[in-house]
């Protein structure tokens, strides 16, 4: 066999390759579409989750406010949270937001926009006697699969078991039905499920890491990542982002 027939199925496995990877929209191709594709998860109260079949939360108003912002019409998917960055490399979106830490490992994947606020991973457990990292030391501890919080429970010496669950709500309900000592999650994520369930007995620990949260979009959509920048400066300025900020959370939670 000579190399060329080698050769021309090497280039036709080329060709095929290159057909499945779309190229990402800049910020032009999007304005001239006039509308932006926005995924999230749906399954993280209060940021993104479902309010019976309505996308609501923290994330979707800033995303919104922010979409406004720069003219264009926004079009919501919802996936599975381990989906959402993969789908970025396969253009099957513009941009993510879904509480994803800026970590170093991702950003190696995605670019990631400026933080829309400042948070950290927590310790939540029925237990009062665990609060911090130590005590976690033996302990059964729950996790949502592909988040900093499984990254960073991996590092701690002596936990007896980390059970992964797809979901973060799936981590909590392993928490209130005894299944595991502990679950470690967002900080206003596990506020709100502390003080949504009072007779369910959970108790806010110490934070385990802090985190900042940004927006993704396809590594080196340096246009779009700049526009979205933007928007996020004019809506933290003109008093926007605190307004939604004191809806949610009473507070603002901009990084600082
Ligand atoms: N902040 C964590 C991370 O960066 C968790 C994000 C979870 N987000 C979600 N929509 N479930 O991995």
């Amino acid at each position: 066999m000579s190399t060329r027939p080698i050769l021309a199925l090497l280039l036709a496995a080329a060709a095929a390759l290159t057909a499945g990877a779309a190229q990402a929209r800049s910020f032009d191709d999007i304005k001239k579409d006039g509308k932006i594709i926005i995924a999230t998860e749906g399954q993280f109260a209060p940021f993104n989750y479902f309010q019976g079949t309505k996308l609501t939360g923290f994330e979707v108003d800033v995303a919104e406010a922010m979409v406004a912002k720069m003219g264009l019409k926004l079009e919501w998917k919802a996936l599975g949270f381990d989906a959402l960055l993969a789908g970025l490399r396969q253009d099957r979106w513009d941009m993510v937001i879904a509480s994803h830490g800026i970590t170093e490992e991702r950003a190696k994947a995605v670019t990631f926009t400026e933080p829309h606020y400042c948070s950290g991973g927590v310790i939540v457990a029925k237990d009062p006697a665990i609060k911090s990292a130590k005590d976690l030391a033996g302990k059964v501890v729950s996790v949502q699969t592909g988040t900093t919080y499984l990254e960073n429970v991996k590092k701690l010496a002596g936990v007896k078991e980390m059970k992964n669950f797809p979901q973060d709500t799936d981590a909590r309900g392993a928490l209130m039905t005894g299944r595991v000592d502990a679950w470690v999650t967002d900080r206003f994520v596990a506020k709100q499920a502390v003080d949504a369930n009072p007779a369910g007995g959970m108790k806010l620990g110490d934070f385990l890491f802090i985190e900042r949260i940004a927006s993704a979009v396809s590594k080196g959509n340096t246009s779009l990542a700049t526009e979205l920048n933007k928007a996020l400066a004019a809506i933290q300025a003109d008093g926007t982002y605190a307004t939604l900020s004191k809806k949610w959370f009473n507070e603002d939670i901009r990084c600082k």
